[in-house]
């Protein structure tokens, strides 16, 4: 019977674990959790969503309260068009979070940044290119495109020294997606050196609708992408994502053709990972009922999360002075107008409740929005329970090594101490 380590990703020269952890934002994939992956021969995603929020966490810098201060004119204007990102600070940010994590990298394996292009941050163009060639600059091994595919990504890039030697892969839910990112990038003769295909079970944004999502699937998707690059003659390595949560999930596909599996939910509950201890439980805890995909990111995609994320319906102020990730470019996002609706109803009340959406960036920083995979509620089934009746957290290594190596649809329990 096969496992995970009878496969292996070639990347260019380099061959790995089939391994890939997928990127978590904000900061949930932390440089110390995609470390180990790499020390252990895969490959580990951070993210560069918030970065500068991230960076003020990692590194003492003061970005947030330097913007917040400049902008300090604007709290009560309800038009936010004026909120800017300094792109210098972003680009420090950016160098910072992922130069440091480079220096630290030890092993054989890779490190790659999530880049989740529907940050628009109020200017998508000039705000994309400064994360993508920051990066670039700042050593990373790979960039992979998610969320919001902007097409015109690759363009951006085309001038960096490192355009052809970096990694660059791509996210997508679809062979259309696919077919056009390809299409519309054909005249830079530098194709993808891999596309992750997310299916309808994964965390975080989904790339498919709110009512729709469940007539897909991940196995279908990724096969119907792996023919038609056959008969393209196109030889990019697939990588699924999205429900494989044992290592005979991950055979089944690498059996069937994959490169690697790309997987997050296993890892949440890492030690290593940015969760704070309390919301580690609270996925642990979770039923398959406490799960549902919901329309309240202002993103305008479905997202998974728990049930009783304490985002759901907060109606706290939109916190744009301060991050602002999801302005479109004139000042807008789909969480002020539903928080000024909810205001204009209920002018009296010192506390209002915005059900429809979130403030995405205020509870994705406060760890309170818990988007999580479709087999969060399969984690208990991965350790054992501490005296007091929690959980207890795994190392990212135990994890990895259970994809690695288990056979026959097996969850290897930790040791007790
Ligand atoms: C907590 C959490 C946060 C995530 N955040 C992001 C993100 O910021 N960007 C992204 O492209 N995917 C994100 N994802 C998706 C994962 O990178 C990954 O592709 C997917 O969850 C894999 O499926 P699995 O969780 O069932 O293993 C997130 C997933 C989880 C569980």
């Amino acid at each position: 019977m096969k496992s995970v380590d009878d496969f292996r990703l070639r990347l260019g020269k380099k061959e790995l674990v089939p391994i890939v952890l997928g990127g978590m934002g904000v900061d949930i994939s932390t440089a110390a959790l995609a470390l180990e992956c790499v020390r252990l021969g895969g490959v580990g995603h951070i993210s560069d969503a918030m970065v500068p929020s991230v960076s003020d966490k990692r590194f003492g810098t003061k970005f947030i309260s330097q913007k917040t201060k400049f902008f300090k004119f604007n709290l009560g204007n309800d038009d936010k068009s004026a909120v800017r990102f300094d792109l210098g600070q972003l680009d420090e940010a950016t160098r910072l979070h992922i130069g440091r994590t480079m220096e630290a990298k030890r092993g054989e394996g890779m490190i790659f940044v999530n880049c989740m292009e529907k940050l628009t941050m109020n200017g998508a163009r000039e705000t994309l290119k400064v994360r993508l060639n920051s990066a670039l600059d700042a050593g990373i091994d790979g960039i992979t495109l998610s969320a919001g595919l902007h097409l015109g990504s690759f363009g951006m890039m085309a001038e960096n020294p490192r355009f052809r030697d970096a990694k660059l892969g791509i996210i997508v839910s679809s062979l259309r997606a696919l077919q056009l990112f390809l299409r519309k990038n054909a005249r830079l003769e530098r194709l993808p050196d891999y596309v992750v295909v997310e299916g309808p079970l994964a965390g975080g944004h989904l790339g498919f609708g709110l009512e729709d999502w469940k007539q897909y699937d991940l196995r279908t998707i990724t096969n119907e992408i792996r023919d038609h690059l056959k008969a393209e003659q196109l030889d990019i390595p697939l990588i699924p994502a999205g429900g494989i949560f044992t290592g005979s999930d991950a055979v089944s596909f690498l059996a069937e053709g994959s490169a690697a599996v790309q997987v997050a939910t296993r890892f949440t509950v890492a030690r290593e990972c940015g969760l704070p201890a309390k919301v580690k439980q609270e996925y642990f805890r979770a039923s398959e009922d406490d799960i549902e995909v919901n329309a309240t990111s202002p993103t305008g995609y479905p997202m998974r999360m728990l049930k009783n994320s304490p985002s759901i319906g907060s109606g706290v102020r939109p916190n744009c002075e301060a991050y602002g990730y999801l302005l479109d470019g004139s000042g807008g996002c789909a969480y002020i107008d539903a928080y000024n609706r909810e205001v204009l109803a209920h002018p009296h009340a010192k506390k209002i409740k915005v059900l429809d959406k979130t403030c995405l960036c205020t509870h994705m920083r406060a760890y309170d929005c818990w988007t999580c995979g479709q087999n969060t509620w399969r984690l208990k089934d991965t350790t054992y329970r501490l005296p007091d009746g929690t959980y207890a957290e795994l190392t990212a290594e135990h994890i990895f090594h259970d994809y690695q190596f288990s056979v026959d649809h097996k969850v290897a329990l930790p040791e007790q101490p």
